[in-house]
């Protein structure tokens, strides 16, 4: 694992919080945005720690306040189409057919970056990551700011991504200018990262928008291998953010494989077995199945997508548990994004 350079401190900065039906408070968060400063916002997937994107030293205070390895590039987020053509230096034809059917929305579009664009970005690469976000204060307060926003997920590195305006307090206050508290995210999970680079797009992260959609629209898309595999050693990764250890809580997470009514077996097996403070994280499917365990149900295994709305929530939930056992999905269609995120939170440990 990388080492992280720049050392984490927490600062006593006094964060502002404001509400997202508050025009003027989005008004002065793109002001703090513009002169450099941290704004954490709400998207329909996750919530984003904002930055001028093309200010290098506010970029680097993402970096600081998340704890984020130098070698993981940002996403820049933009209010239009448009906007989004200066950032690139080459643009094939099918960043226009998706941003025409899937902006605003859960997708990021990697092409070759244009200079505009500060290497810190792009954490050195020649590429660049783009989306638009389908959410009404990202959108006003992109517009209002007036230059990309570049944005990871606003959680401290490694843990899992906020996906209500609580989380990114718990990470951040203290550390960022500013937090607009909105609504619960939608997704639940981040977009869809999409390379145009190659020959054939790759999926490098799964999300909300399925291959099967893209396919759809561009015809053949592949999907990286890392998406549900480790990286073996010494391999490199073709998005980077897929090398690190990601969406961990702080218990230990097992993920059960098998038919549906094996899965349960298999849990209750090993929830039988386990010592301490422990929770399974139940399919409403399964739920009955776990009789009088301590389960959580997140979902509908018939709609892995429900799956994803509450997956992140509930490992910051039962963080303080020993152990928190979960169902795995089939990797396909719906099921990838919530599988891609499952395998991390686990470690890809499944039984
Ligand atoms: O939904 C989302 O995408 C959220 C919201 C806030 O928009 N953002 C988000 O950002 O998830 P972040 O930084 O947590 O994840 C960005 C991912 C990382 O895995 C990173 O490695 C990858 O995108 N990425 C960014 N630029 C890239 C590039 N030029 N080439 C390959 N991968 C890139
Ligand atoms: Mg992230």
């Amino acid at each position: 694992m990388a080492a992280f350079n720049i050392p984490f401190v927490k600062s006593n900065m006094k964060t502002k919080v404001f509400d997202a039906q508050n025009s003027e408070g989005i008004a002065q968060c793109a002001q703090i945005l513009r002169e450099g400063g941290l704004v954490a916002f709400p998207t329909e997937t996750v919530y984003g720690l904002g930055a001028n994107g093309f200010c290098e030293s506010a970029v680097n205070n993402i970096f600081a306040a998340k704890g984020r390895p130098n070698d993981n590039p940002l996403i820049l987020h933009v209010a239009c189409t448009q906007d989004a053509q200066e950032l690139y230096s080459e643009i094939p034809q099918s960043f226009y057919k998706l941003a025409e059917i899937f902006w605003p929305g859960p997708l990021t579009l990697i092409c070759k970056k244009s200079d505009k664009v500060p290497a810190k970005v792009c954490a050195g690469l020649d590429t660049v990551a783009v989306r638009c976000p389908a959410n009404r204060t990202a959108l006003s307060l992109i517009k209002l700011a007036n230059v990309p926003v570049a944005a990871p997920s606003a959680n401290i590195s490694g843990k899992p991504s906020p996906t209500c305006a609580k989380h990114v307090f718990d990470d951040m206050d203290g550390k960022i200018d500013a937090i607009i508290c909105g609504e619960a995210c939608k997704y639940g999970i981040e977009s869809t990262v999409l390379s145009l680079v190659g020959e054939f797009p790759v999926i490098l992260r799964p999300g909300a928008v399925t291959q099967k959609m893209l396919q759809a629209v561009l015809g053949r898309v592949d999907i990286s291998k890392n998406v549900c595999e480790p990286l073996s050693n010494g391999e490199k990764a073709l998005s980077p953010g897929m090398k690190y250890q990601h969406y961990a809580p702080d218990a230990d997470v097992f993920a059960f494989s098998g038919s549906t009514e094996q899965i349960a077996a298999k849990i209750n097996i090993a929830y039988d077995a386990a010592k301490g403070k422990k929770i399974i994280l139940a399919s409403s499917e399964n739920a009955a199945l776990y009789g009088e365990r301590e389960h959580y149900v997140i979902g509908q295994r018939a709609k892995p997508e429900s799956l994803c709305a509450s997956l992140f929530a509930a490992l910051r939930c039962f963080n303080d548990y020993d152990i928190i056992f979960c169902e795995t999905v089939a990797a396909q269609d719906e099921g990838l994004a919530y599988m891609n995120r499952l395998l991390r939170a686990c470690g890809f440990k499944v039984y």
